[in-house]
C-alpha cells in the first residue's frame, strides 16, 4: 500500500502535468495565430506528451491502489512576444517540473518507497531529453536572427515532429 503523502504529491504530479499539456496547448494556439504551423506542430505534439505523463501518473496510483484526485488547472498565458520568447518559457517551465520530479524522488526515498523511485527513473530520463529538445530549438532561434528565410526554414523543421505513442501496457 502507498502512502497518503506520496499519492497527494503524485496527484498534485498529475495536474502539474496537466498544465504542462495545457500551457503548450495555448503555445499551439499562438503559433497558429502567428500562421507559424510547424511550431504548432510542435507544440501539438508536446502537449500530447504531456497527456501521456498525465495517464502514466493516474495509472500508477491506481495500480498502488491509490486514489486519483483531480484539481483545477492553471489558466495560462494567451500571448507572447516572439517564438524565443516562447521558446524560452518552454525551458524555464521544463526545468520547473525537473525539479518537481526530483523532489518526488527524494520524497520516495524518504519514505523507503522502492515502487514509486523506480516509476519516477522514467520521468528522471525523459526530463534531460526534454531540456535538451528545448536548448535546441533556442539555440536554432538564436543561430537565424537576422537571417532571411530562418524563420521559415525552422518553422518547415518543427513540422516534421511526430507524436509516437506510448507501447501497449502488457495485460495485468
Ligand atoms: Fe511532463
Ligand atoms: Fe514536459
Amino acid at each position: 500500500m502507498i502512502s497518503e503523502k506520496m499519492v497527494n504529491s503524485l496527484n498534485d504530479q498529475i495536474n502539474s502535468e496537466l498544465y504542462s499539456a495545457y500551457l503548450y496547448l495555448a503555445m499551439r494556439a499562438y503559433f497558429e495565430s502567428q500562421n507559424l504551423l510547424g511550431f504548432a506542430n510542435w507544440m501539438n505534439v508536446q502537449t500530447q506528451e504531456e497527456m501521456v505523463h498525465v495517464m502514466k501518473f493516474y495509472d500508477f496510483i491506481n495500480s498502488r491502489n491509490g486514489r486519483v484526485e483531480l484539481g483545477a488547472i492553471e489558466k495560462p498565458p494567451v500571448e507572447w512576444a516572439s517564438p524565443m520568447e516562447v521558446f524560452e518559457a518552454v525551458y524555464k517551465h521544463e526545468q520547473f517540473v525537473t525539479d518537481r520530479i526530483n523532489k518526488l524522488v527524494e520524497l520516495a526515498q524518504g519514505l523507503k518507497d522502492h515502487a514509486t523511485e523506480s516509476f519516477l527513473k522514467w520521468f528522471v530520463d525523459e526530463q534531460v531529453e526534454e531540456e535538451a529538445s528545448d536548448v535546441a530549438v533556442i539555440q536554432k532561434l538564436k543561430l537565424m536572427q537576422n537571417a532571411p528565410g530562418g524563420m521559415f526554414m525552422l518553422d518547415n523543421e518543427l513540422a516534421q515532429r511526430v507524436f509516437t505513442p506510448p507501447p501497449a501496457a502488457p495485460p495485468q
